[in-house]
């Protein structure tokens, strides 16, 4: 059985006291046209929200979202082929990872991270008042990948509350194989969850197949609409885990983060997959044209199943240096602020990074 802070588990609740319009609805089995019981403003005129945006944000303005994201669920569901009692909808995947710890930990619980990997995680760790340690990541030339072995080895020594696993990774863009991922969920102790961020899972060549998606005891897959759906400044990402697990989540979980704009949108373009499923080519086709740039200019870079190509320039001064001038140029690239990876780039596979002339101070650095 996994561990959930304690104060979650020694009482019953809480339980949220405001499921929802929609959640009466269908638990009543009608709908309800009158709501003037909920003080939502829904007489507000919005001429100008309508005028600048038109008369659906309006609409959508005025109204609570539906706490349970019914409607997304349902699409998720058939999208991935996952039950639709082990999806939770929450503000993005970064909010997702704030709930997990809030679920999951008491003050002190040991926390394993990959020393450098996304940093919010961290963030939120300390901010949780969780320990945190910190494992190297495997490296050798051209390949940077969280060691799973370690990160395996350390929850067991440590005897974690949770270990942190983006896959694919970033800043590495390295890709685990699912096989490998199991094998390292069977290495850890069992109250131990693996939370496993995969907000570029959608850059996977098999994001779509059913395998890809499926639901493994001991283990929150993070989810996002913020990278391959283009929805970041929206908010919206998912979880699939085991219902028990998720009805932990719900407990804890700020029940309208997620707006009624930004279900809706996630709705609208769920219900698109082909927009998706285009971008995404053409995001893979750009990382594939710019890591070849790279490397043709003489850069070690990372092979990369993400919407970023990165790479190492050996030396975490000239990296900063490269970083420095790029800024003053007034291009925004990422160099990492944990010191295990310094003298890392990232760039995102844009139309704009492969502009002529956008990096060539980046490439003169590599000569
Ligand atoms: C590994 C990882 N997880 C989570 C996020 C944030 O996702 P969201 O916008 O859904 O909070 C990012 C964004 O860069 C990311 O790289």
């Amino acid at each position: 059985m996994p561990r959930f802070a304690r104060h979650l588990t020694e009482q019953d609740g809480p339980n949220n006291p405001f499921p929802g319009l929609q959640a009466l609805e269908r638990r009543l089995g009608h709908t309800l046209p009158h709501r003037i019981g909920s003080n939502e403003g829904l007489d507000m005129p919005h001429q100008a929200l309508a005028a600048r945006f038109g008369p659906a944000l309006a609409e959508l303005a005025r109204t609570y979202g539906d706490a349970e994201a019914w409607q997304l669920r349902s699409m998720l569901s058939e999208a991935l082929d996952v039950p639709m009692d082990s999806l939770l909808v929450d503000a993005g995947a970064d909010s997702l990872m704030a709930l997990t710890l809030r679920a999951l930990c008491d003050d002190g619980s040991t926390v394993i991270t990959s020393a450098g990997t996304y940093p919010t995680w961290s963030y939120f760790v300390r901010g949780q008042g969780c320990r945190q340690v910190e494992v190297d990541y495997a490296s050798d030339e051209g390949y940077l990948a969280p060691d799973l072995q370690a990160l395996a080895d350390a929850a067991r020594r440590e005897k974690a509350r949770v270990l942190y696993l983006a896959n694919p990774d970033n800043p590495a863009g390295h890709l685990h194989t699912d096989a490998d991922v199991l094998a390292l969920r069977e290495a850890l102790p069992e109250a131990c969850t693996l939370v496993l961020d995969e907000a570029y899972h959608d850059f996977r060549e098999d994001a779509w197949q059913p395998e890809a998606n499926r639901v493994w005891p001991g283990v929150i897959r993070l989810r996002t609409f913020s990278k391959a759906h283009g929805l970041a400044g929206l908010r919206v990402g998912y979880a699939i885990a085991t219902p028990d697990t998720l009805a932990m989540l719900m407990k804890v979980r700020i029940h309208y983060a997620v707006s009624s704009l930004a279900l809706a949108a996630a709705e609208t373009v769920l219900a698109h997959p082909d927009e998706t499923r285009a971008h995404v080519d053409d995001v893979i086709a750009r990382r594939r044209a710019l890591s070849e740039w790279l490397r043709e200019r003489g850069a070690e870079v990372l092979p990369s199943t993400t919407n970023f190509v990165s790479l190492r320039l050996g030396d975490a001064e000239r990296a900063a240096a490269v970083h420095r001038t790029l800024l003053d140029e007034g291009t925004l690239i990422h160099r990492p602020a944990h010191p295990a990876l310094g003298d890392l780039l990232r760039i995102s596979a844009l139309e704009d990074s492969l502009v002529p002339g956008r990096l060539d101070s980046l490439a003169a650095a590599l000569r």
